[in-house]
């Protein structure tokens, strides 16, 4: 395999065309991608910027089917502008729940059976479950930890497995948040605290382990994003946003759509150098 000509600077001395290259970097015409926790909230945002990119996008969630807002962002991804001689980015739907490891990677393997390849995989699907720390529940701290840290190992494994075989510099992605790194005071968030910190150091560990097969894993910690997640917390605590806005230095939540940039710089070819890498979506004063 040739190796494709170097953008930039040494693309100018070698005499190149005058043509902007850099904002092609973020294209994923012809990418295949899975996004868990797909259906709704971060998860669909992240897919529908990556199939603005051009990818093909498969979301998995637990529904069995998915509901008017997904169909809608699914007519209007397959509505994008065609890229010739590329695969018409899409979104498609799978039902599957990620704590199901067999599941999970005969998912993958359908989809590149399906698509011939899967290149991105953002390791997305967690839940949030409150509970005092000396009283947390044996069987709903293991539910938070099964679904936040196994998981994301169970779909990352799935999207690794498959980029390994077919030789694919995928990029792998994973869901961590700021709660893996700061506590949320006057929450009792131990169990997902606790998992989106595994999650974080997951990112690290797959990194140095999937590098010399060319596939980068990093995560992304997110603070407060108005999604169902912190609606469901925020409803049952009157003030508490304004309270939890003015922690950050520009005294809001975010919205998913904030995250569309740093997922496609991620996914694509504008982050080849990096991996094992956290990126960081908050400031908390
Ligand atoms: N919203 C925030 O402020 C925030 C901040 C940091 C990190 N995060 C993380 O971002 C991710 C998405 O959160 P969100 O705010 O969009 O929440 P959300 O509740 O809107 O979406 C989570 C999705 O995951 C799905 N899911 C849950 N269990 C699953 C399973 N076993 N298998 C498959 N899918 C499953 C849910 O059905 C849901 O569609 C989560 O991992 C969350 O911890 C959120």
């Amino acid at each position: 395999m040739s190796t494709p000509p170097r953008p930039g600077v040494a693309a100018v001395v070698a005499g190149a065309a005058s043509v902007r290259t850099a904002p092609s970097l973020v294209d994923l015409s012809g990418r295949v991608a899975l996004v868990t926790g797909g259906h709704r909230g971060i998860g669909l945002e992240i897919a529908l910027a990556l199939a603005e990119a051009g990818a093909v996008v498969y979301c998995l969630d637990l529904p069995a089917k998915p509901d008017d807002e997904w169909l809608a962002v699914q007519r209007f991804a397959g509505a994008l502008p065609k890229v010739p001689g590329q695969k018409n980015a899409r979104l498609e739907y799978i039902s599957g729940d990620v704590t199901n490891q067999a599941m999970m990677w005969s998912v993958v393997e359908d989809i590149v059976a399906r698509e011939g390849s899967i290149d991105v995989c953002f390791a997305n699907a967690g839940i949030l479950h409150g509970a005092e720390c000396l009283e947390y529940p044996a069987e709903d701290f293991k539910k938070v930890l099964d679904i936040n840290v196994s998981g994301v190992l169970f779909t990352a494994q799935a999207a690794g497995r498959q980029m390994e075989k077919l030789g694919i510099p995928g990029s792998i992605i994973l869901t961590a948040s700021m709660s893996g790194t700061i506590t949320n005071p006057n929450q009792h968030w131990v169990a997902y605290n606790t998992s989106k910190a595994a999650v974080g150091q997951m990112a690290r560990s797959l990194a140095c382990e999937l590098a010399p097969k060319g596939i980068r894993v990093n995560s992304i910690s997110p603070g407060y994003i108005f999604t169902n997640m912190t609606r469901s917390f925020l409803d049952t605590q009157p003030g508490l946003k304004e309270k939890l806005s003015a922690q950050n230095p520009m005294g809001r939540f975010g919205r998913p759509d904030e995250l569309r940039g740093v997922a496609m710089w991620l996914a694509s070819d504008a982050s080849t150098f990096c991996t094992g890498s956290e990126c960081v979506l908050f400031v908390v004063l």
